[in-house]
């Protein structure tokens, strides 16, 4: 492991990590267990990379918790989620004031059951000052409800006023968007061997690199975040450029 953090270069770490977490259930039913006791699980493995990205310095953290999508799972599942959800905030609130963590919420936060609700407002409070590194959940989350939501809002800023439909470009859009205080995530990360974006960030994502691993989510621990960021390092991010553009010859006379 430390070998893998020595090939790191400092200098060029993505500001912004985005991961993917999945694979919980399958985890727990390769052990002949419960689902739930996947997501247990899978808490530790957010501990753990919280605990490493901000050991590298990575400023942005954002980790997808649960989709729009994920309500229409069994009600077992859905119900054990936020009691696990509750639970691991009220043990976490003081380590993320320790540390001095900035969490933020992306999603509908109004279909949280109550007491979710009241918990991660009053982290969201408490840890509103902290500038050392940001962690974004994605709860109850999906892109395109979030850009619905955008362009219903921009739609009633112009109907009042207070928006010019002439003028509106993509720092407008942004403007909008739930991330609109966060960079665009440099690096995409799914685990558990799936190769798609399942409704995240859709927009945001427009230049990451993407990173797929199939170690499943509560297996997943630093030494894994390493290789994936050594990944990133080791590609050429051309942004619809061509090579030799990024990397001119150098001038010979
Ligand atoms: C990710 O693991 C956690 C959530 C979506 C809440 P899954 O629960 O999707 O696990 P798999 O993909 O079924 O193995
Ligand atoms: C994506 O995983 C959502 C989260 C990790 C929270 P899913 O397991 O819900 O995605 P699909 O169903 O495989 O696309
Ligand atoms: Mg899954």
């Amino acid at each position: 492991m430390q070998d893998l953090l020595e090939k790191i270069d400092k200098s060029r770490l993505p500001r912004h990590v985005a991961i993917i977490m999945d694979g919980n259930g399958r985890w727990a039913k390769e052990k002949g267990q419960d689902r739930l006791y996947g997501h247990f699980h899978g808490v530790e493995s957010v501990r753990n990379i919280v605990e490493g990205a901000g050991e590298l310095g990575i400023e942005y953290l954002t980790l997808y918790a649960f989709s729009t999508e994920n309500w229409d799972r069994p009600a077992y599942e859905v119900t054990g989620l936020m009691e696990l959800l509750v639970e691991t905030i009220k043990k976490e609130a003081a380590d993320l004031k320790k540390n001095k963590i900035k969490l933020h919420v992306i999603g509908d936060m109004n279909m949280l059951p109550e007491n979710a609700r009241k918990e991660l407002e009053e982290v969201l409070e408490e840890t509103k000052d902290n500038a050392t590194m940001h962690l974004i959940m994605a709860l109850s989350y999906s892109s395109r409800w979030e850009l619905v939501n955008a362009v219903k809002q921009i739609a009633f800023d112009v109907q009042a006023g207070k928006v010019d439909p002439a003028t509106i470009n993509q720092d407008t859009l942004q403007s909008y968007l739930t991330t609109s205080e966060f960079p665009d995530p440099e690096l995409m990360i799914r685990t558990s061997g799936e190769y798609r974006i399942s409704n995240f960030l859709l927009y945001q994502l427009a230049y990451a690199e993407l990173y797929f691993t199939n170690v499943r989510w509560p297996d997943f621990r630093k030494e894994n975040l390493y290789e994936a960021i050594l990944d990133f390092q080791n590609r050429e991010r051309r942004f619809g450029k061509t090579s030799d553009q990024l990397r001119p010859e150098p001038v010979t006379h």
